[in-house]
């Protein structure tokens, strides 16, 4: 291993998998999936959660019992982690939902999430992994991000895509995504 995904800090177990899950998969739809996602864009948004950059009233409290050098190794730890596909409940919203990640909608100007997000929505070192995600957590920040409530920097991008989808689109595209 690296040694800094090894093993989880304690802070993990005990305080995080409460919400996200053992290992990140997380059950309650509410809770995002933490496992296999981006270790970059992990310690991003637990960084902008502490500056009160990324606004939310049940991780910002959680933070505050975190050490802040704690973060690397709890972002490197959910990104090692495997993630458990969730199972399709609708495949026509599926077979929707992947056209729209794939190539957009070119009449109302949604780009194609896949230039972004990468295939299957795995993500990079500059994108973060939507595969496998809960379809009402994904749908969620995509409500937050036309509204402006979710509004860190590197959140701006997603709002010019999020204004143009439509509730249909949002709830087609984050079902294809908790599939993959
Ligand atoms: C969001 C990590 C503890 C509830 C997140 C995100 C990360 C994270 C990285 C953003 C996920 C994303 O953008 O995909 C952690 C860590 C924890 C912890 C490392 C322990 C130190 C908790 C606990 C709860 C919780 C105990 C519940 C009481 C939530 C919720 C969100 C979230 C509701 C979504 C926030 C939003 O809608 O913007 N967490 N979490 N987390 N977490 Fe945690
Ligand atoms: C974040 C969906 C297109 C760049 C996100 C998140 C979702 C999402 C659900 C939040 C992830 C989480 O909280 O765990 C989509 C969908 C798209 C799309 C469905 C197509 C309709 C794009 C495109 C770009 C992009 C085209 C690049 C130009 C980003 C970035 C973030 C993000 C940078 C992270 C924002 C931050 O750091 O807070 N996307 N996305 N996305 N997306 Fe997209």
């Amino acid at each position: 291993g690296t040694g800094l995904a090894d093993g989880a800090p304690p802070s993990v177990e005990t305080l995080c998998a409460a919400c996200h899950g053992p290992g990140g998969n997380s059950v309650v739809p509410f809770f995002p999936r933490l496992a296999g996602q981006q270790a970059i864009y992990l310690e991003k948004q637990l960084r902008d959660f502490l500056a009160g950059k990324r606004k939310n009233d049940v991780m910002a409290p959680v933070l505050e019992h975190i050490p802040e050098a704690d973060i690397p190794r709890i972002a490197a730890y959910y990104a090692a982690q495997a993630a458990t596909p969730n199972k399709p409940d609708n495949e026509a919203l599926v077979t929707a939902g992947q056209a729209i990640f794939n190539d957009g909608n070119t009449g109302t100007g949604v780009p194609a999430c896949i230039g972004c997000h990468q295939p299957g929505g795995m993500g990079n070192e500059r994108f973060p992994r939507l595969a496998g995600q809960h379809p009402a957590y994904a749908a969620a920040q995509l409500k937050a991000f036309k509204t402006g409530s979710r509004s860190n920097d590197k959140a701006k991008v997603m709002r010019t895509v999020a204004e143009r989808l439509s509730d249909d689109e949002i709830a087609a595209v984050v079902e294809y995504l908790a599939t993959q």
